[in-house]
C-alpha cells in the first residue's frame, strides 16, 4: 500500500522503515531540509539499533523516499500518519500546535479519500479535532476518515517492539477505514488487532505509560523501605514478578525513570484528567516518588563525600536508559548538573550520547573510556547500565580511583565482587 508518515522523528521514521521492510511503499515527509537531505544521503539523525541498515536497504529498493513537502506524501498516501512532536507545555499539558498545523497542511492537499491516523501521542478527544480541523480546511473537499493508532515503540528496541507488537491498537469513529487498516497491517501478523472507538484508542496509551511508571515508582518506594528493612529489593521484585498478574517487567529499581515519554505523559494525563474534571493524585504520587528516587542517590554520594566542592566525580552512562543515545530528562545529566553546580568536576563516559551530551554539560570533561572516566575520581557512579559496564575490571578500576567507592544506581553489580576488589560499594535497595 502506499503510506505516507508525515514527521520523520524517532517514531515516523522507525514506523515509516517498518512499513516498507514489510513491502509498503513509504513517503516519509519532515519540515526540516536538513534532515531530509541527510536522510537522502542515508544518514540517520538517532542512534537505534538497526534502523540506519533498514532505512538504506528500503530506500535502495525503492520502498522507502524522503521529502520536505506534505502535498506531495499526502498526493502519494492512501493512508497518512501524523507522526510530529506533542511536546509538553510548562504547566503539564500538551503543546498540540504541530498537530494542528499538520491536520491543516493535510487537509489543503486532500484530493482522494485518505485515512488520516494519528499516530502521536495525543491527549483524549485529539482526533475529533483533528477530524473538525481537516473538515474546516478540506479544499477540495475530498473523503477522509481519521483513525487513531498510538505507538508502544520502547527507544532502543523501537524495530523490535513494532516489528512484533503486543497489540496493534485502532481507534476509530466509523467503520470505513477498517478494511485499510487490516490491509496495512497484515504483514505484521500480529495476534492482537485491537479495534475501539477513537477516544478509547487515545487513553490506552496514556494508561499504558502511567501503568509502567507507576510500576516503576512502585519498585523504587520498595527500595527505600528495603533499604531500611534489611531486605534486597531484587529479591522482593523477583518474588512479585512470578505472579502473572503483577509480572516482573518494568520492576527495577534505579535512579527514576526518564526519556521524552514517561515523564511528559504522565504531566500530560494528569492535565488530562484535571480538564475533564478529575485529580488524579496517584499519577502525582508516581512523580514524587519518582523525583525522590534521584534525590536519594544524590544524598548517598553525599554522605561518602561529605563535602561535594571541589571533589571529582565519575558518571558511568548519561543517556536515560541503555541502547540510545538520548538525553532527554535523563537522570544521570540531571544528576551532572548538579554535581557541576555544586563545584564539583564531573569526568563522563558514555558509549553512546556523549556527542549530545556536550552541549548539555559543558563543564564535564568527557572520557573515552569508563576507566578513564574513574580515573582520580573521589567517587564513581553507575547511571546507565549499558551491557559493556558488566564486564568493567574491578581491579583496574579500584586502582584508577582516589577514592574506591563506586554508587550503582542500577544495581547491576555484586556486592560480594566489590568488597573483594576494595571497592566502597552502594546501590538501590539492597
Ligand atoms: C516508553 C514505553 O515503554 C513505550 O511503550 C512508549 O511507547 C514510550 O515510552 P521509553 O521511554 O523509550 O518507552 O523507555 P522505557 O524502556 O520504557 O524506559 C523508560 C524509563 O524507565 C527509563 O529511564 C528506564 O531507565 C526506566 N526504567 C524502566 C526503570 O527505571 N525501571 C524499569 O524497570 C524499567
Amino acid at each position: 500500500m502506499k503510506v505516507t508518515l508525515v514527521g520523520s522523528g524517532y517514531v515516523g521514521l522507525v514506523t515509516g522503515a517498518c512499513f516498507a521492510e514489510k513491502g509498503h511503499d513509504v513517503v516519509c515527509v519532515d519540515n526540516d531540509p536538513k534532515k531530509v537531505e541527510l536522510l537522502r544521503a542515508g544518514h540517520i539523525p538517532i542512534y537505534e539499533p538497526g534502523l540506519e541498515e533498514m532505512v538504506k536497504r528500503n530506500a535502495v529498493a525503492g520502498r522507502l523516499r524522503f521529502t520536505q513537502s506534505t502535498a506531495e506524501g499526502v498526493e502519494h498516501g492512501q493512508i497518512v500518519f501524523i507522526a510530529v512532536p506533542t511536546p509538553p507545555l510548562d504547566d503539564g499539558s500538551v503543546d498540540l500546535s504541530f498537530i494542528e498545523a499538520v491536520a491543516r497542511e493535510i487537509a489543503g492537499s486532500l484530493r482522494k479519500y485518505t485515512v488520516i491516523v494519528d499516530k502521536s501521542t495525543v491527549p483524549v478527544k485529539t482526533g475529533e479535532k483533528v477530524a473538525e480541523t481537516i473538515r474546516r480546511y478540506n479544499q477540495h473537499k475530498a473523503d477522509f476518515d481519521v483513525v487513531s493508532n498510538p505507538e508502544f515503540l520502547r527507544e532502543g528496541s523501537a524495530i523490535e517492539d513494532l516489528m512484533h507488537p503486543d497489540r496493534i491498537v485502532i481507534g476509530v469513529m466509523s467503520h470505513r477505514p477498517v478494511p485499510l487498516m487490516r490491509e496495512l497491517y497484515a504483514p505484521f501478523a500480529c495476534p492482537h488487532f485491537i479495534l475501539t472507538d477513537i477516544n478509547s484508542a487515545e487513553l490506552i496509551k496514556h494508561a499504558s505509560n502511567s501503568f509502567l511508571a507507576l510500576k516503576i515508582s512502585y519498585a523504587n518506594a520498595l527500595a527505600e523501605i528495603c533499604e531500611k528493612s534489611g531486605a534486597n529489593v531484587e529479591e522482593v521484585v523477583n518474588g512479585m514478578g512470578y505472579d502473572r498478574r503483577i509480572g516482573r517487567a518494568f520492576l527495577n529499581a534505579g535512579p527514576g525513570y526518564g526519556g521524552s515519554c514517561f515523564p511528559k505523559d504522565i504531566a500530560a494525563f494528569i492535565k488530562i484528567a484535571e480538564q475533564l474534571g478529575c485529580d488524579f493524585r496517584l499519577l502525582r504520587e508516581v512523580q514524587r516518588i519518582n523525583a525522590a528516587a534521584l534525590e536519594r542517590c544524590y544524598q548517598k554520594l553525599q554522605q561518602e563525600l561529605w563535602v561535594i566542592k571541589g571533589k571529582t566525580v565519575g558518571i558511568l552512562g548519561l543517556a536515560f536508559k541503555p541502547n540510545t543515545d538520548d538525553l532527554r530528562s535523563s537522570p544521570a545529566i540531571a544528576l551532572a548538573r548538579r554535581l557541576l553546580a555544586g563545584e564539583a568536576k564531573v569526568r563522563a563516559y558514555d558509549p553512546k550520547a556523549m556527542e549530545k551530551a556536550r552541549e548539555d554539560l559543558p563543564a564535564a570533561t568527557f572520557c573515552a573510556s569508563p576507566l578513564e572516566a574513574a580515573q582520580g575520581c573521589d567517587a564513581l557512579v553507575l547511571m546507565t547500565e549499558w551491557d559493556e559496564f558488566r564486564q568493567l575490571n574491578l581491579v583496574e578500576l579500584r586502582a584508577a580511583m582516589l577514592h574506591p567507592f563506586l554508587l550503582d544506581t542500577r544495581n547491576l553489580f555484586d556486592a560480594t565482587a566489590m568488597a573483594s576488589a576494595g571497592i566502597r560499594y552502594k546501590s538501590v535497595g539492597r
